[in-house]
């Protein structure tokens, strides 16, 4: 956790730099190629609804969503990240509470919101077996958790040499589920083991929507290039899964 805040700290305003142009052009679009929500329907009618934004960075989904009725709060591990988020709400008609904390130890009360998710966010960096309990703990019943992330097939075939994602495998499916980089650390679940920490915390999936950007999507994310790849293979998936009972 430590090497993420610090990794995210010092990444922050490059980052922005790199990809706050292509965010600010789709607040409400999944992943790297900005697939809109309003293609996907992942999230179905959010009006009035409690969320959760792990990993909300500079908290454009969660802005976006408080646009449209929803009351969502934004929580980073980073302080430098939800200085972001200020600058670009600055002025916004809404105004989306920030909370500095990590969402493997959520500073909130069980059973609070109706939606808990990320595109792209906390569940990236953070160990499955602490972040998806607590997401659990934080949902109401019936609540849905759904979140974003590179799929492990394109984690399988990500090239650490050419920094660009392969047709061939590049590492085990075990070594996916933790890989530590320069100043960041991320974590993955090979799929099945997915569906049971899930089913293991009460949770029943509902969909894995694995995303496939049209042709002549762009993207500023180098890692998920080229796009040919992303359309022959899923590099990038949502779960969505609701809390039964
Ligand atoms: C790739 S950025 C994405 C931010 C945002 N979802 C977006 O699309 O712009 C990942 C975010 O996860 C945050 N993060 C990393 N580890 C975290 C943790 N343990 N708890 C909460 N957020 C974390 C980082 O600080 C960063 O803002």
């Amino acid at each position: 956790m430590k090497t993420n805040r610090a990794g995210w700290d010092a990444f922050s305003t490059a980052y922005e730099q790199q990809h706050g142009a292509q965010l600010d052009a789709g607040p409400m679009a999944w992943g790297v190629w900005s697939i809109p929500e309003s293609r996907l329907h992942v999230l179905g009618e959010i009006a009035g609804l409690h969320v959760l934004e792990l990993g909300c960075g500079a908290a454009r989904w969660a802005t976006a969503l408080a646009r449209e009725g929803a009351l969502p709060i934004g929580l980073d591990l980073s302080g430098r990240q939800l200085e972001a988020a200020r600058r670009t709400s600055a002025g916004d008609v809404v105004d989306v509470p920030l909370l500095q904390a990590s969402a493997e130890a959520l500073p909130l009360a069980d059973g609070c919101f109706d939606l808990v998710f990320c595109d792209h966010g906390a569940t990236t960096f953070t160990d499955p077996y602490r972040t998806v309990p607590e997401a659990v703990r934080a949902l109401k019943p019936g609540g849905l958790l759904v979140f974003n992330m590179s799929s492990p097939l394109h984690d399988l075939c990500y090239d650490i040499a050419t920094e660009s994602v392969t047709s061939s495998l590049q590492r085990t499916y075990s070594e996916i589920r933790k890989q530590s980089w320069d100043d960041e650390v991320t974590f993955q679940l090979p799929y099945g083991e997915w569906i049971r920490l899930f089913r293991q915390n009460g949770l029943e999936v509902e969909d894995l929507i694995e995303l496939a950007p049209e042709e002549g999507a762009t993207t500023t994310y180098d890692d998920y290039v080229p796009l040919g790849w992303a359309r022959r293979w899923p590099a990038e998936n949502i779960w969505k899964a609701r809390k039964t009972g």
